[in-house]
């Protein structure tokens, strides 16, 4: 797989950490490259650290959004992922980067989607005065956050979390994305899938 990266790199981590434990054959995938729209981040320092190819690719570098994601598009290729997985990558991708990799393209977003979409996940459903939020692991279409859901973890607001604007909250939630997003990375890869409508149907089910 290909990871996308926008910032810490946890979720990352975790998938490194998952790999080397369970090697390729155990775990099911590997990542060929980790990939992030702006450098300096400790995403991209994780790779470098476990000997993992990196690219680049920043808008502001490019003469249009859609020649970002058709440079997108080509860095990623290039490593001939069978998945990619967009692992707090903070930027939409384009149409170019979605007919080449759509099916196979994975993002986790911290809430229960279809509630609380977009960039302010955590503090949305915070503002909103929900009582669960979590995350949710899901295949990239079109829209934002929209695509269909493999699977979601919940985690429960308590009154303390309106006090810290959320980050306690996106921690807790961040521990049950990690282990999420590993045991779907894990299982699509070792098991297989088949998108049939909005429905992600593993082996065996
Ligand atoms: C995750 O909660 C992800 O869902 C959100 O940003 C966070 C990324 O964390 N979009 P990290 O960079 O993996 O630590």
């Amino acid at each position: 797989m290909v990871v996308l990266v926008s910032g810490s790199g946890t979720n990352l981590q975790a998938l490194l950490d998952a790999v080397e434990a369970g090697g390729v054959e155990g775990y099911g995938a590997r990542i060929v490259a980790v990939g992030a729209d702006r450098a300096g981040i400790e995403g991209l320092a994780r790779a470098e650290r476990a000997g993992i190819p990196t690219f680049v690719r920043r808008v502001p570098e490019y003469a249009s959004r859609a020649e970002w994601d058709l440079a997108l598009t080509e860095a990623t290729a290039a490593y001939e992922p069978d998945l990619v997985v967009s692992a707090g990558f903070m930027k939409i991708v384009g149409q170019e980067f979605l007919a080449r990799f759509g099916g196979r393209l994975i993002n986790t977003h911290p809430a229960l989607l279809p509630s609380f979409p977009g960039a302010h996940g955590v503090r949305d459903a915070l503002a909103y005065g929900a009582k669960v939020t979590g995350c949710t692991v899901h295949f990239v279409d079109e829209g934002v956050d929209t695509g269909p859901v493999i699977a979601q973890g919940v985690v429960e607001i308590l009154d303390e979390d309106h006090n810290d604007g959320g980050a306690a909250l996106h921690e807790r939630i961040k521990e049950v994305e990690r282990r999420l997003l590993v045991d779907v990375v894990g299982r699509l890869s070792r098991d297989g899938y088949r998108i049939e409508g909005r429905k992600v149907r593993l082996r065996d089910e």
